[in-house]
């Protein structure tokens, strides 16, 4: 075969790629990329100095992939050398640890540092972003429940999964979503494809159930202030039942957030007259 051909079709096939890995200090952002490359947990933390940076070669349908990974150090003090890396990523993994809310609550301001830091060109839109919520093999120490987790993240458009570095459970599967979606978005031109099924379910919805859990007692998660009238109730609960019916919602976490308010609304009507 003509040489030049031959080099045109593996130009097609091969990618670079580059990834990082976002997250509070000792979420277990560099034991899931350990357990991924090399297939082994180290239980002993080494806090990640400023940046890890590692290559690896992965299969996508018949493209290879070489993939940068630059994996951060996530303890306030290297912000300084951190920052000068986010620009030119095509992919995020954002971990939190699921025994600790903190690391949770923080994955908005670690958005907030790669937002700011990539300045002008800051186009989050065209950056696939996967979400680990990491360390399920501590079941007993689990304060972030699936539901929240992934409501989070799919209401942003960003993949889900739930891992554990220590045991195995979902890193492949995360890993290979994630590439995947990677290589889809490069041979859509570097723009993240529209996709075919959308999250099918809107804002509002995902907002009402986080307010719902956060809600302090029943007239809260209703939102009518403390002594309202049946009226007043019943409207406020007929809004949220249309809104949150299983049949109707299919937001991670709809279900529970309906029965509360069924539950809500018994209670207070117990007791107005
Ligand atoms: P920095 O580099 O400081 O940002 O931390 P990191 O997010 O890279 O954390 P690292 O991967 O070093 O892991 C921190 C600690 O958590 C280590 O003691 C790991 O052994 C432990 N760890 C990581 N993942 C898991 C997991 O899935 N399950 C359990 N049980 N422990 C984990
Ligand atoms: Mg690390």
């Amino acid at each position: 075969m003509d040489t030049n051909v031959q080099k045109r079709r593996e130009n097609k096939k091969s990618l670079r790629v580059k990834v990082i890995s976002l997250g509070n200090a000792e979420v277990g952002k560099s034991c899931i990329i350990k357990r991924y490359c090399e297939k082994r947990f180290v239980p002993k933390y080494l806090a990640t100095i400023g940046i890890d940076y590692g290559v690896t070669k992965v299969q996508v349908r018949d493209r290879e992939i070489k993939v940068n990974i630059f994996d951060m150090a996530g303890h306030p003090f290297f912000y300084e050398v951190r920052n000068e890396f986010y620009k030119d990523s095509q992919g995020v993994i954002l971990v939190y640890d699921v025994g600790l809310r903190e690391s949770f609550d923080a994955l908005d301001s670690w958005l907030t540092e790669m937002k700011q830091e990539m300045g002008s060109q800051a186009n989050m839109e065209n950056i696939i972003f996967v979400v680990c919520a990491n360390k399920v093999d501590l079941t007993k120490r689990r304060v972030v429940d699936e539901s929240e987790g992934r409501l989070w993240a799919e209401s942003r458009g960003f993949h889900y999964f739930e891992t554990s570095a220590q045991s195995g459970e979902g890193i492949n599967e995360m890993f290979q979503a994630f590439f995947s979606s990677i290589t889809d978005m490069c041979e859509n031109g570097g723009k993240r494809p529209t996709p075919e099924v959308s999250v099918g379910f809107t804002k509002e919805q995902a907002d009402t159930i986080r307010r719902i859990r956060s809600s302090k007692d029943s007239w809260d998660m209703l939102g009518v202030k403390p002594g309202a009238t049946r009226e007043e109730v019943n409207k406020a609960y007929r809004k949220l039942a249309v809104l949150l019916h299983p049949d109707k919602c299919v937001a991670p976490g709809s279900e529970d957030a309906f029965k509360a308010v069924v539950n809500a609304r018994t209670s207070l009507l117990k007791n107005i007259k």
